[in-house]
């Protein structure tokens, strides 16, 4: 049985290797500092189950914060609320507020500005041009971005299945394609090449990039903590995505998609996927 929740669980040891380094440390190097009269309030939109919190926390970088994680499934929520006391024992002046909120109806309704915006492994589900404007308008003057794992165009596996790697190929560009033609409650929603995208999209709107870098995932045999799962997690969305699209013949796409899990199954499989994180400010006259 799949489990989102265990899902994003399993991604954080991958995503904890594919975070870029220069971005993350330039992050805590910008961050204004925080204090007991004047905590940093930070806002992550497709929060999950608070993977980014655990790490934050973990980083012991900051000490007073009113965080605020929204997430549109309420399934997710209610891991990410399940670790509320613990967090809350842990360190009292961290303030972690969570809700089960689709964007767009947090978007109209909001009235509070941030320190810092987090968007981790989300902006790529989104319409990036017509929503980028209205998230850094939730920003303070000079507030700051923190945009990670936007994915960028390149998803590999390997080693090549009996299909041969001329399938392999198309099975990976029609995927892509399904990414950009995704619809989300009616709105057409994300893009295979996010992350290039992001990069102008935030000029024009007037945001200053600080810091950008690569945050790949690789996953490579043997597979440590649950990344078994990750990977059979990220079969299931080929699955999901794939199975009776008519740009591939059914009976050829049930063979690639079994012979990807019989090389997971024997720990031959090796997946990567090519991912930017950017870090940036928006003006001093923002709003
Ligand atoms: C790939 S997951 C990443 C979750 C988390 N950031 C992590 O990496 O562990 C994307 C998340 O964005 C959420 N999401 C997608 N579209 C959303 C929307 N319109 N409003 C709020 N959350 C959304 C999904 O529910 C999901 O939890």
């Amino acid at each position: 049985m799949f489990s989102f929740p265990r899902y994003l669980a399993a991604k954080k040891s991958v995503d904890d290797r594919a975070l870029n380094g220069h971005v993350w440390h330039k992050l805590w190097e910008e961050l204004p500092a925080s204090s007991r009269q004047r905590p940093l309030s930070i806002l992550e939109i497709g929060a999950g189950t608070g993977s980014m919190i655990q790490r934050i926390l973990d980083t012991h970088h900051l000490s007073h914060a009113l965080y605020t994680a929204i997430d549109a499934d309420p399934d997710n929520i209610a891991v990410l609320e399940g670790q509320l006391q613990g967090w809350a024992e842990a360190r009292p002046h961290f303030i972690v507020m969570a809700q089960a909120i689709d964007l767009y109806d947090f978007l109209p309704r909001n009235q509070e500005r941030y320190d810092l915006l987090i968007a981790h492994a989300v902006l790529d589900l989104l319409p990036l041009a017509e929503t980028l404007p209205a998230l850094l308008g939730l920003l303070q003057p000079n507030g700051l971005f923190y945009f990670t794992l936007n994915f960028d165009g390149v998803t590999a596996f390997q080693p090549p299945t009996p299909l041969g790697e001329a399938f392999d190929d198309e099975v990976e560009r029609v995927y892509h394609r399904t990414m950009d033609e995704r619809h989300t409650n009616g709105r057409r929603s994300g893009d295979s090449r996010t992350g290039r995208h992001l990069l102008p999209l935030l000029r024009q709107c007037g945001a200053e990039i600080t810091a950008v870098g690569g945050s790949d995932w690789v996953v490579c045999p043997p597979y440590p903590h649950d990344e078994a799962y990750f990977l059979s997690h990220i079969l299931h969305f080929f699955d999901q995505s794939l199975s009776h699209h008519p740009d591939l013949p059914a009976d050829q796409f049930a063979q690639w998609l079994a012979a990807r899990r019989a090389q997971l199954a024997s720990g031959d499989l090796i997946y990567l996927a090519h991912q930017l994180d950017v870090l940036g400010k928006v003006a001093a006259d923002n709003n």
